[in-house]
């Protein structure tokens, strides 16, 4: 079993409900890592992405290895017929086999470059991964998703809401650097696998990928897209479309999620991935009301983590 993308989680009402088994009794399958090895490999930092998962497997009774490939190892050569003779002292088709045999399945962070978009979304990096370690991987956010994430925003929205059916808006908003699409990509190909009313809301020239965006509504007034909302879910990311690809267009801070565009919706909640640059991307006091469940959300990725590890180690 690989887990890349929701594809890979099966009936999502069947996924969140082993996620609050999991959450409620988290030390019941200490039994399943035992001489089993994870091994979390990091093209890019993090915080609750290795927090998260660490502890996730450490509540599966597993080994973890923590490798930043940036940073005391050696440099990764990612494309074959290159010549290396610049900083990349290692090939990855080298290097993978040799991960793979100190563990028992992979997790990779590998970031979209932004330079060239057909290289992103064919995913490079990651794939290479699933063709040459033999070993079960999974995504620590790639280059055009980032499904741990979208799976603890949905169990936390599951946990919150109040509604069958709530309405849940994803809405750019400003920041001064270029950012993927992988969480934006990876929470709208989420939201679409489920009954919710799903609406998208960005300046024009942020459209994401078709197969990404689906059949969720695209609002350009984000005031309007707010209306009747129960969940505002805020992120930046940089253009997907034509020459335009990984450049910043817009930092405008009307965009920016403030008390006025809250008080538009249905007393919503604030969620957000983190890390999150505030009075940018939301105002200090949205970011701290009652009405804020980023910690909760984060504090799911360990829940999210364990139960795509949990069924990892069930199919090995
Ligand atoms: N949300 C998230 O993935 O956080 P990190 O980048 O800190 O892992």
């Amino acid at each position: 079993m690989n887990f890349l993308s929701v594809n890979d989680i099966g009936p999502l009402d069947a996924a969140v409900k082993e996620a609050l088994e999991i959450k409620a009794n988290r030390f019941a399958f200490k039994h399943l890592g035992e001489n089993k090895t994870l091994l979390m490999l990091f093209f890019n930092s993090s915080l609750r992405t290795r927090l998260s998962t660490q502890k996730a497997a450490m509540n599966l009774g597993m080994n973890v290895m923590v490798l930043d490939v940036n940073q005391g190892a050696w440099k990764l050569e990612t494309e074959r017929g290159v010549v290396m003779d610049g900083d990349k002292v290692e090939h990855l088709l080298e290097a993978i086999p040799v991960m793979a045999s100190y563990c028992d399945i992979i997790g990779v962070r590998a970031f979209a470059g932004l330079k060239d978009k057909k290289e992103d979304y064919e995913e490079r990096v990651i794939s290479q991964f699933v063709k040459y370690s033999g070993r079960p991987v999974f995504s620590m956010e790639a280059a055009t998703r980032h499904p741990l994430q979208s799976f603890a925003d949905l169990i936390t929205i599951e946990e919150f809401k109040t509604k069958p059916r709530p309405k849940i808006v994803l809405t750019w908003a400003p920041h001064p650097r270029a950012l993927p699409q992988a969480v934006p990509n990876s929470f709208a190909e989420w939201m679409n696998a489920t009954g919710y009313d799903f609406v998208i809301t960005h300046p024009e020239g942020y459209e994401l990928a078709p197969e990404f965006a689906g059949n969720a509504r695209v609002d350009y007034d984000q005031a309007r897209a707010f209306e009747g909302a129960d969940f505002i879910y805020a992120k930046n990311w940089s253009a997907y479309s034509g020459p335009n690809y990984g450049r910043v267009l817009s930092t405008d801070r009307s965009w920016t999620v403030d008390s006025a565009k809250m008080a538009l919706t249905d007393n919503a909640f604030f969620m957000h991935c983190l890390p999150v640059r505030r009075n940018m991307i939301v105002t200090d006091d949205v970011i701290e009301s009652p009405r804020s469940i980023v910690i909760p959300e984060a504090a799911n990725r360990e829940i999210s983590a364990q139960t795509v590890l949990k069924r990892m180690l069930e199919s090995l």
